[in-house]
């Protein structure tokens, strides 16, 4: 499949890298395009461009920025570039804060999601929300004792999360589809969870698996 990734921060950079290895074709998008030259040079099968031009190459589009900037991000990608396309929303609603105690703060109610807004605001769009509630070390192909872990996602189009359930299994994960979009309400404060060891005791190299009987 041929990826536009809009971000040039580490998840957007891993996960690029990630869908290269499984055979993808990818563009990565960032406003400054030479931000991305390091990790062109580790990627020479990669492309890299303006978010504008990742978006229009891609089938499949990922979005891996600062949550306050997502609504920039795709408005420079370009309303019609992400029309009718699965949209993976790996973003959290994080806001410009510190931590309260470990917890990271959010510009969101607990009755509204980002993603819920993302997908009212572009409405063509497919959106599906997956790889927010883990590390960015972890996102590709991961290995814990445990055996892989589980990512939960949601959104509203059943075929748009079949395609990115098969991405995970490529990735390595199992995947726990929570329901439409509306779910995002739950599976982005996961961010808070994960992140709650790492600010409190400098732990951060953990994942989560849904056990059933
Ligand atoms: N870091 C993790 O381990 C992790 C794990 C799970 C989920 N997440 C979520 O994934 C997203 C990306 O995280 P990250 O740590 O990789 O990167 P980040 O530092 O949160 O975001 C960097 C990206 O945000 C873009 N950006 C910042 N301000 C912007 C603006 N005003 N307009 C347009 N774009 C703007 C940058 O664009 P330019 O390239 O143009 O500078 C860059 O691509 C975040 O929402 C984060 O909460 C992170």
């Amino acid at each position: 499949m041929k990826v536009g990734i809009l971000g040039s921060g580490e998840v957007a950079k891993t996960l690029a890298s990630g869908f290269l290895k499984h055979g993808h074709d990818v563009t990565l998008g960032s406003r400054t395009p030479e931000k991305l030259n390091e990790w062109a040079a580790a990627n020479p099968s990669g492309k890299t461009g303006t978010f504008a031009e990742a978006a229009a190459s891609g089938e499949i589009i990922v979005v891996a920025v600062k949550g306050t900037a997502v609504w920039e991000a795709l408005r420079r990608a370009g309303e019609a570039s992400l029309a009718g396309k699965v949209v993976i929303d790996a973003c959290n609603p994080i806001a410009d804060a510190p931590p309260v105690k470990g917890l990271l703060q959010f510009f969101t109610t607990t009755n509204e999601s980002l993603m819920e807004q993302l997908q009212k605001q572009f409405s063509a769009a497919r959106f599906v929300k997956a790889f927010n509630s883990v590390g960015a070390p972890f996102m590709v192909n991961p290995e814990f004792k445990g055996g892989p872990p589980t990512m939960f996602i949601c959104g509203n189009d059943e075929d748009a999360k079949n395609t990115v359930t098969g991405i995970l299994d490529q990735f390595g994960w199992e995947t726990a589809d929570m329901g439409g979009a509306e779910a995002a309400r739950a599976i982005e404060p996961l961010c808070l969870l994960w992140c709650l060891p790492g600010f409190l005791r400098n732990e951060w190299t953990h994942a989560f698996k849904l056990l059933k009987t």
